[in-house]
């Protein structure tokens, strides 16, 4: 008989042959940013996220800070929407004001800059629309456009979200002509179409006004094609990639450890984090259980980092254990 249990017999036991660990340093906590004074606005899908005006970001950097945790990816919510979504590429932009706002005051964080349109665009679609239809290349000048002026503002790293074919090469290369060579590209590289973002939606105010993002993001179905999407980016000089949803997508984080070497990303989304919040104040289960097990199961799928709205309430957790 094979004892499995001896190693199994008592916590320092357990502790001893644990194969996977989470730690603060894995995550990276999402912030959203909206125009205006003195506002701390709750999303109603997603309890304790809130909208933040730059002048409240305080409360909220300072707990990111003392948490030590690796970064913040920040999302810019406009007063102004247009067509061509503008006010992404505006140097005076909200996202371009909380960055500089950001790097200013919080040097140890390190800021990611999500870059698509879907904010800052009237009919809330990630590119330039014509005749209903998403065009491709017409977006990428203004992807380009706007990740130059992200980086201008401070940011770290520019994490392109939008899905558009031949993004990251397009981004690389105004990068580099604009001096940012030494800016990292994190790609959404298997973003899919999921329904499992829609209190993101709420969030940043980013709901597309007619139809949906299926024909730019990827099929649910479809696992061997989000590895081509990850070959292609790594290929267009991406230094990190990612896969999102995550907790749905285990399998895809696994493949994609298996053939790839880069950093690998995974984004615990809106809709994970909701269903979560929702059972756990219902009484129907533990949160901080089910959240260690959830971003446990990512880091073992082989997710080197986490992009989760749990991160702040986790890196207390860890740290108290
Ligand atoms: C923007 C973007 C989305 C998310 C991150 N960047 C939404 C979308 O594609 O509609 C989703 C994040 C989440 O659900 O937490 N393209
Ligand atoms: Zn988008």
């Amino acid at each position: 008989m094979k004892r499995f249990r001896r190693l199994r017999q008592n916590e320092l036991m357990r502790n001893l042959v644990r194969e996977t660990r989470l730690s603060v340093k894995d995550f990276i906590y999402p912030i959203f940013v909206v125009e205006g004074e003195d506002k701390k606005i709750p999303i109603d899908s997603m309890p304790n996220v809130f909208q933040y005006s730059i002048d409240r970001l305080d409360e909220v950097l300072e707990i990111a800070v003392q948490r030590k945790i690796a970064g913040i990816l920040i999302f810019g919510v406009p007063n102004h929407k247009d067509e061509f979504g503008s006010s992404a590429y505006d140097n005076n932009g909200i996202t371009q004001r909380a960055i500089r706002f950001i790097k200013k005051n919080y040097p140890s964080l390190l800021v990611i800059a999500d870059v698509c349109l879907c904010e800052y665009t009237s009919h809330g679609h990630c590119g330039v629309v014509r005749d209903g239809k998403i065009l491709n290349d017409e977006t990428l000048s203004l992807l380009q456009k706007m990740a130059v002026s992200l980086a201008e503002s401070g940011a770290d790293i520019i994490a392109p979200s939008d899905m558009m074919d031949g993004r990251v090469e397009s981004i690389r290369q105004a990068l580099d002509k604009t001096g940012f060579t030494d800016t990292p590209i994190m790609a959404y590289s298997a973003k899919f179409a999921s329904a499992y973002y829609s209190p993101f939606r709420e969030a940043a105010g980013s709901a597309p006004c007619f139809g949906d993002r299926k024909t730019y993001q990827m099929d649910v179905s479809n696992g061997r094609e989000a590895l081509r999407e990850i070959a292609d980016d790594i290929d267009e000089g991406a230094d990190m990639v990612m896969v999102k949803p995550a907790l749905a997508f285990l399998d895809v984080i696994k493949e994609a450890r298996q053939n790839f070497s880069v950093p690998l990303v995974a984004y615990n989304v809106s809709g994970e984090y909701s269903m979560v919040k929702a059972a756990a104040s219902l009484g129907y289960i533990d949160e901080k259980k089910i959240v260690f097990e959830n971003l446990v199961a990512i880091k073992r799928a082989g997710a080197d980092i986490i992009i989760t709205y749990h991160a702040l309430d986790v890196a207390k957790w860890i740290e108290e254990e």
